[in-house]
């Protein structure tokens, strides 16, 4: 039941939006007709509507309504240089001009392969895709095609693409429209080493394990410490092929992704999003034996392999622009260290905005690199969170092995709370991404960063005015 004064809260903030949006407002009506609950992803379905947006600039977009948002949504995470960077719309209007698809090869595919194995430790060989969930789905069959064993491990509350391996959760029951002959070869495990180990114990059935290389959902759950090492050695000795997806963490901490941070190499690395530059694509990469799968000289293990849209010029083009910048000598000092600069700068205003309301370890923000993450805690009684909000710190690290501590951090703030939020801050021009956290790019300067902290402020005031915090 919601109290009296949420209720009059959820009208205010909801009015306003209401008021301020009429135009997207006309189109949801439009898009209720022939989308179902009017949207083209389930993660854009928002209460009353999400805005709709006309166009984008560097770390803004403007909706058709005439407002701007500093963005951290950030095109899911694929635009690590903010939208419409110069260099890489340049790539892609010049391409466009040459055409946008060949039904042939063409240099670029090679050139993108290149610089993808330059930059990405395990990257031997490459094959290109749409999307990361295809990306995901080929290194699972290549995983399979190479120890001719059909299970997977995968781990709690992680998520690697749409596809029905992705689907299974802990119940091991198939989800709607998912076969139960799938569910069956999904095991879903926590994230303990031991638990891995018990799995693999006088087993030979198991072909691959998967998971993101920086934790559940962009960071959002962290792995436990020396995971990622632990998994290399388990799977090198019971000959499990370690998939890494890097489909957020690729390019976003670092050049070669959390593998080239930790020194782990996996045997696969599924790649996507700042992958192509902010278009369509997704690559799987890795030890040349298991890429060579896909050649005909495979033999009776050849995996045949088709995608209209695999390595399109224009997805090609913008990826090259992109990895180019990465690959420069300057990378550090002009891409990573100036957005985790501006990234800390954000994490501790907000650190300070929940401290100056007395929400110590209620709420907090953290992250790595530029990524951050907000959870609301409200009703916590029994987790003592870090202050400042590290959870990387080494003694909390530990508790990261908790249920209880994992639900909560991948919920990150929960409903109707969240809701609450997004209309706050969507009435003061700022939008996260999914509502609980987001990237910050290239283009955020320190003056977005100061205004997005002020109407962060702005927004936690109204939260707690109305009793919600
Ligand atoms: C870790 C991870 N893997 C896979 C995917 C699927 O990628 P795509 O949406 O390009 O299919 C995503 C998408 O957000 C992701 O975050």
């Amino acid at each position: 039941m919601l109290k009296e004064t949420q209720l009059e809260q959820n009208y205010a903030a909801q009015e306003q939006f209401l008021a301020a949006n009429p135009t997207s407002l006309e189109l949801h009506e439009e898009a209720l007709k022939v989308l179902p609950d009017g949207v083209t992803h389930s993660g854009r379905r928002w209460d009353p509507t999400g805005v709709y947006i006309d166009h984008a600039a560097g770390a803004y977009k403007f909706d058709v309504d005439g407002h701007r948002y500093i963005d951290y949504w950030m095109g899911h995470g694929s635009l690590l240089f903010g939208h419409a960077h110069p260099a890489i719309a340049q790539a892609a209007i010049d391409q466009i001009s040459k055409g946008t698809h060949y039904g042939g090869n063409h240099a670029g595919e090679i050139r993108w392969a290149e610089l993808i194995c330059k930059l990405v430790p395990s990257a031997q060989k490459v094959r290109f895709f749409s999307s990361g969930t295809e990306a995901t789905m080929m290194a699972l069959r290549l995983a399979r095609a190479a120890t001719g064993r059909e299970k997977m491990i995968k781990f709690g509350l992680r998520f690697h693409g749409w596809h029905d391996y992705n689907a299974v959760n802990e119940t091991g029951v198939a989800p709607s429209g998912v076969p139960q002959a799938v569910a069956d070869n999904v095991i879903v495990l926590p994230t303990e080493i031991g638990a891995v180990e018990k799995q693999l114990e006088g087993q030979h059935d198991v072909a691959a394990i998967i998971l993101e290389a920086d934790g559940a959902s962009w960071g959002t759950l962290p792995n436990p410490a020396g995971f990622l090492a632990e998994l290399r050695k388990l799977s090198s000795e019971k000959q499990v092929i370690l998939i890494f997806d890097e489909i957020v963490s690729g390019f976003r901490y670092g050049p070669g992704g959390v593998q080239a941070l930790e020194g782990v190499t996996p045997d696969l690395t599924c790649l996507a999003k700042i992958l192509a530059g902010g278009f369509p694509g997704g690559a799987v990469a890795g030890r040349a034996d298991l890429i060579d799968l896909l050649s005909v000289g495979a033999g009776s293990r050849y995996i045949v392999h088709h995608g209209t849209f695999n390595a399109n010029p224009l997805s090609a083009a913008a990826g090259i622009a992109a990895l180019s910048l990465i690959a420069a000598p300057d990378a550090q000092e002009k891409i990573y260290r100036p957005i985790e600069q501006q990234a800390n700068r954000l994490r501790a205003g907000f650190n300070s905005v929940f401290q100056e309301a007395g929400l110590n370890g209620k709420a907090f923000c953290y992250g790595r690199g530029s990524v951050f993450h907000v959870c609301f805690d409200p009703d916590n009684r029994d987790i003592e969170w870090p202050l400042d909000g590290d959870v990387y710190a080494p003694g909390f690290g530990k508790s990261l092995a908790g249920s209880q501590v994992q639900t909560r951090l991948k919920r990150g703030i929960p409903e109707p709370l969240k809701t609450q939020l997004r209309l706050e801050l969507d009435n003061r021009g700022v939008q996260f991404m999914g509502g609980i956290g987001g990237f910050v790019s290239v283009a955020h300067t320190a003056s977005d960063i100061d205004e997005t902290v002020e109407a962060f402020a702005g927004a936690v005031a109204g939260l707690q005015k109305n009793g919600w915090l």
